[in-house]
């Protein structure tokens, strides 16, 4: 059976905005409560204006009041086990454990998966900067 996660990261790919990379990705972040939020990558003319798909989940799961998540599932339509790219670990550390589960498409119902921690290891966090303050005072 195909993880029910990767079959929504699959299907909002349909929606991606890729006319310079042609490569298409979907994510599915899966909050405690159960509910899912998709998003898909939005790409702009100048190529840095361009969102990431784990960036739209992410910003769509926060405007709709969940800030805690259990899992997150990433695929691009070329089923390359593509995982989060740094900025977007690092934008998934500002909301989630390291233990946060990051299943990745390798197509079929074969995924790769990790865990935040494994992905960015010593991450910058609030604590960071609290424990900074704290040195400062
Ligand atoms: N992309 C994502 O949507 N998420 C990632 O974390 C990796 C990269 C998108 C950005 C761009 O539209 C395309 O993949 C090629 O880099
Ligand atoms: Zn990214």
């Amino acid at each position: 059976m195909v993880e029910p996660l990767i079959e929504q990261a699959r299907e909002i790919q349909a929606s991606a905005h890729v006319p310079y990379s042609s490569y298409r990705v979907g994510a599915a972040l899966k909050t405690a409560d159960g509910s899912v939020f998709v998003g898909c990558n939005i790409e702009n003319a100048n190529y840095s204006n361009s969102l990431h798909a784990e960036e739209v989940a992410i910003a769509e799961a926060v405007k709709n009041g969940h800030t805690d998540f259990a899992a997150v599932a990433v695929s691009s339509d070329e089923r390359d086990g593509v995982t989060p790219c740094g900025m977007c670990r690092q934008t998934l550390a500002e909301f989630c454990a390291p233990e946060l589960p990051i299943i990745c498409d390798l197509g079929g119902e074969e995924v790769a998966e990790y865990t935040l921690g494994e992905l960015l290891p010593n991450a910058i966090s609030a604590d960071t900067l609290a424990a900074a303050e704290d040195e400062s005072e």
